[in-house]
């Protein structure tokens, strides 16, 4: 496969040829999130290592109990009692660590959990339109949302639990051959290399399924989150079992890669069991023979032995479990840097420029752009707008309108040539200002779930409540507010699914009245209201064109006969420039697109 042109932004899934992080280097990019809960990662360490070693010293109370309590020749019930307190002594400490612990996990896990969240949601603001043209909203989703908590035990426990393991494995080894039988410690030992041998192969099974199957709900999320926005198109066509379908073969595949991760995981969790218990059986027979033939060892220290059995296979056991977690971990946390490695295409130049009220100056020099890096969509583009000027486009469907007015605000970056405002080429501007010099409404009108007066805020989020009124009072959009019963309050639903087409149009057209920024882009801003509704919007948008640049674009012809340029495309170039007039005289496919309007206007 060639490498993907510049500029062109890969799916996070089709970027199967490039190296992927391992599983150690993800989680180790995590470690930065837990820098601000150091103290609470040190807690968490220590408490676990404390109880861990405690736990340990145990069975050494039992043997003490046995050889000195029981054997000796007289029973003292204040023996009794001080082994009873010391046991219980031992339990509390232990239960107090334990708790200590779990809030210092929960502080630092949290933690680094909501830090994470944040920084992804702060990266995908800063992602182009590019990006999102070619990511699955579900797939984006599953990685913030299901992808996140996954770490949340993954890194630090799992480290933690290995460390942890390690230090006390060595130091009940050191226990149990210093003060028990070095021989007996040896036997309990027997079983462990092959218990090791079968972590290291579980390790390299498992973490391919986990990628997958991180996938598959990525997959799952995607269906359901398509499902759910395109409902109307679901029941319009009737389709509900054919969305049935994809979504039961999606969750099918999932269900294999879950019955398949966990055949393998209780295979390797269940022979250590035996592994485990068949060490516990040899450490019985080899320690009654010793206490028979070798008077060095007696009934006390056999039975902490039996004790330590358990715990010596522990170590291991969770060493397994450790890493399970990390390897699902791992997986998630490769699919949340792939994410954050996303470089932002559109990004402030170090040198930008403040731009805090442009004149309106606005020049295309020769613009070429395209979507995908290879199909021009744009070519050869070069226009100029003076302060004040009102510019319309025209042209067939697909010809490029919408693509061209998207390259003002820098939604998208030209391959070639630049966009000038106010002479300034757009990438040399700072984003926020030059967002701020321009108001837009889309051809597709978007709602947030909120109330009328919050949407129509959207332009300015600062606005008084008469700025509101009076934006929607000029969008024509306060006749139809005033007759809901909740007014301005109303909850529109969300994309605003409560409203009708044009309504919508209207909150979107007061939304950009309310911005008052000295540029104005339209982007077919009455296509969906009826032709009176139109006229009046129409005298709304020309008092407020007065003293802006404005891009208007408009397949009703009626609405840009007074602009001062009417710019006709076709296939992505400029066919020709002119006023009204002129146009209807010098191009033929201007005056035959008036033409089919005006007879089906009448
Ligand atoms: N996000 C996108 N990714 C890839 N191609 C796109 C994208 N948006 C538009 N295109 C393509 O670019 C071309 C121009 O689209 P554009 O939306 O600019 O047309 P338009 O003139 O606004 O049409 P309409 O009058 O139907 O709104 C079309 O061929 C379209 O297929
Ligand atoms: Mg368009």
């Amino acid at each position: 496969m060639p490498p993907p042109p510049h500029g062109y932004h890969r799916s996070l899934r089709d970027d199967a040829d490039e190296p992927k992080l391992g599983t150690f280097r993800s989680l180790s990019r995590l470690i930065v999130y837990l820098r601000p809960y150091k103290f609470a990662v040190a807690v968490s360490f220590v408490t676990m290592l404390v109880g861990s070693f405690l736990r340990i010293l145990l069975p050494l109370v039992y043997r003490w109990f046995i050889n000195e309590g029981i054997h000796s020749s007289f029973l003292d019930i204040s023996y009794f009692a001080l082994v009873a307190f010391v046991l219980f002594c031992f339990h509390a400490i232990i239960a107090c660590l334990g708790y200590l612990h779990r809030l210092a996990v929960a502080a630092h896990g949290q933690g680094m959990i909501r830090d994470l969240r944040n920084h992804i949601f702060t990266h995908l603001q800063s992602l182009s339109l590019k990006f999102y043209d070619r990511q699955q909203s579900g797939e984006l989703m599953s990685r913030i949302m299901s992808d996140v908590d996954r770490l949340e035990w993954g890194v630090v426990e799992a480290v933690l639990e290995i460390t942890n393991s390690i230090l006390t494995f060595v130091f009940m080894i050191f226990v149990t051959a210093r003060y028990i039988n070095l021989k007996l410690t040896l036997v309990a030992l027997c079983t462990s290399p092959v218990m090791l041998f079968m972590t290291w192969l579980f390790n390299r099974k498992v973490h391919d399924l986990f990628m997958t199957r991180r996938e598959k709900i990525g997959d799952l999320t995607t269906v359901v989150q398509e499902n759910l926005s395109g409902v109307r198109v679901v029941k319009a066509f009737g389709r509900e079992d054919h969305e049935l379908n994809r979504f039961q073969g999606e969750t099918n595949s999932y269900f294999n890669y879950g019955i398949t991760v966990n055949r393998l995981l209780g295979l390797v969790m269940n022979l250590m069991e035996v592994l485990a218990s068949m060490a516990s059986v040899v450490v019985l027979v080899f320690g009654g023979w010793l206490i028979l033939n070798d008077k060095r060892m007696n009934v006390g220290e056999l039975f902490a032995m039996m004790a330590y059995v358990g715990m010596l296979q522990a170590p291991i056991r969770t060493l397994i479990h450790a890493n399970y977690h990390m390897q699902r971990s791992g997986a998630s946390a490769r699919r949340v840097f792939d994410l954050l490695d996303t470089k932002p295409e559109i990004v402030d130049a170090p040198d930008a420029l403040e731009l805090p009220m442009a004149r309106g100056h606005v020049e295309f020099r020769d613009v070429t752009f395209s979507y995908n890096g290879s199909e021009p969509v744009l070519r050869g583009i070069n226009l100029m707008a003076e302060p004040g000027q009102m510019v319309a486009f025209v042209g067939k469907s697909g010809a490029g309108k919408s693509t061209l007015v998207h390259l003002i605000p820098r939604l998208y970056e030209v391959a070639n040539g630049c966009v000038l405002v106010d002479g300034i080429d757009v990438r040399k501007i700072r984003y926020g200002d030059l967002r701020r010099n321009i108001a837009m409404v889309m051809q597709d009108v978007f709602l947030f779930n909120g109330s009328i007066k919050q949407n129509i805020a959207y332009g300015k989020l600062d606005a008084t409540d008469e700025e509101i009124f009076s934006a929607a009072h000029s969008a024509h959009a306060d006749e139809f507010v005033q007759a809901l019963e909740e007014g301005y309050d109303t909850q529109i639903g969300e994309r605003g699914v409560r409203l009708s087409g044009g309504q919508r149009q209207r909150l979107s057209v007061a939304r950009a009245i309310l911005a008052d920024a000295p540029i104005l882009v339209l982007d077919e801003p009455t296509s969906n209201v009826d032709t009176h509704s139109e006229r009046l919007i129409q005298d709304a948008l020309e008092k407020l064109m007065r003293d802006r640049t404005t891009f208007v674009v408009a397949h009703r012809l009626s609405t840009i006969i007074r602009a001062d340029k009417i710019v006709l495309l076709d296939a992505g170039e400029i066919k020709a420039v002119g006023r009204h007039n002129e146009l209807m005289q010098t191009c033929e496919l201007y005056a035959h697109l008036y033409r089919v309007q005006a007879q089906s206007d009448t």
